[in-house]
């Protein structure tokens, strides 16, 4: 399987990180190397730190962004690492960030990586495979609350009780172990005419496990409240998000970092430090063009940019 070669919202994001050729820029999502190719191409002096959790990625951009070598740092760990990492390289402020947010298509569409009810895989789903916790042990260690919660919350799944006695049930007779398995299980406890009704019905099972296994939303908030603050004033920054609750806290952080002052306005003079810290150049998201059907993910990306004040 390769990489996809074409990023969402490719152009918006290029444009909207207005690059300056001696600026540094962070890729905390290399994935496909798509952007950060992008980025590259228009540095002259200036660097880019890209990272990424999976070596896969890791492996594919030292091929694909050679010809830019000396412009990019690679690094392979979490992004919420990234501050740590940058003051390593005595790096105190930044130009520019992209959050391309999720799995790319790559990892969706390798089946060995277990993260697509279409192929037949063990229950992997670990974006960083050195990492403990796989999908294998989330569907059959967690108790039934602690599953119903996940598919609830991060799956917004209506039928998150149901399914989660369904999985416990199976686990007492023998260990889940395939993709496939846990999609049967999931399709079982829909009504037949329903089944299959709104695509497939293991689509947001999926999408929770792959959640919680990744811990995608786990420390989000203070990540961008602290990469936003580590802009250079003009500096930009894009965050493209897939699903609802990514956005919402993306959208609510910039709402926060943007306000002025937070005092009670019943009161006559302002007694709080907080100081409008970015402005928002989207007011409304930008959002993914149904017509690229050439990256089947674009359909429901939604693209968020601020400027550092
Ligand atoms: C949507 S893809 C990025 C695609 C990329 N923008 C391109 O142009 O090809 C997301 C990538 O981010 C990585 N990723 C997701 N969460 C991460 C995290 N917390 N730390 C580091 N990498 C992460 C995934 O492994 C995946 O490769």
């Amino acid at each position: 399987m390769e990489y996809n070669h074409i990023p969402v919202l490719y152009d918006e994001v290029i444009k909207g990180l207005n690059i300056k050729k001696d600026g540094i820029y962070l890729d905390g999502t290399l994935g496909g190397g798509g952007h950060a190719l992008g980025i590259l191409e228009r540095l002259d002096k200036g660097r880019l730190i890209a990272c990424d959790k999976d070596q896969d990625a890791i492996d594919n951009a030292l091929e694909r962004l050679k010809e830019h070598k000396d412009k990019l740092t690679l690094i392979k760990d979490d992004y919420k690492n990234i501050i740590a990492r940058l003051r390593e390289l005595n790096i105190e402020y930044l130009d520019g960030v992209i959050l391309d947010l999720g799995i790319s298509s790559y990892q969706i569409d390798t089946p060995n990586r277990g993260f697509s009810y279409i192929y037949d895989a063990p229950l992997d789903m670990r974006m960083d495979r050195e990492q403990a916790l796989s999908a294998y042990d989330v569907i059959n260690d967690y108790d039934e609350k602690k599953l119903a919660d996940i598919l609830y919350q991060y799956g917004e799944e209506r039928l998150s009780r149901k399914i989660a006695k369904a999985i416990m049930e199976r686990r007492r007779q023998n260990p889940i172990r395939t993709t496939k398995e846990l999609a049967d299980i999931v399709a079982m406890c829909y009504p037949p005419k329903e089944r299959y009704k709104y695509g497939n019905p293991a689509k947001r099972t999926f999408q929770a496990v792959r959640i919680e296994v990744n811990g995608e939303l786990e420390g989000l908030k203070e990540f961008i409240y602290d990469i936003a603050l580590y802009l250079r004033k003009g500096g930009r920054m894009c965050v493209i998000t897939f699903h609802s609750l990514e956005d919402r806290i993306v959208k609510h952080c910039f709402k926060e970092l943007e306000k002025d002052c937070i005092c009670d306005k019943r009161l006559p003079v302002c007694g709080c430090d907080k100081r409008k810290e970015i402005e928002i150049l989207t007011k409304k998201p930008i959002l993914g063009k149904k017509q690229d059907i050439a990256n089947k993910r674009a359909e429901s990306a939604k693209l968020r940019i601020i400027e550092r004040v």
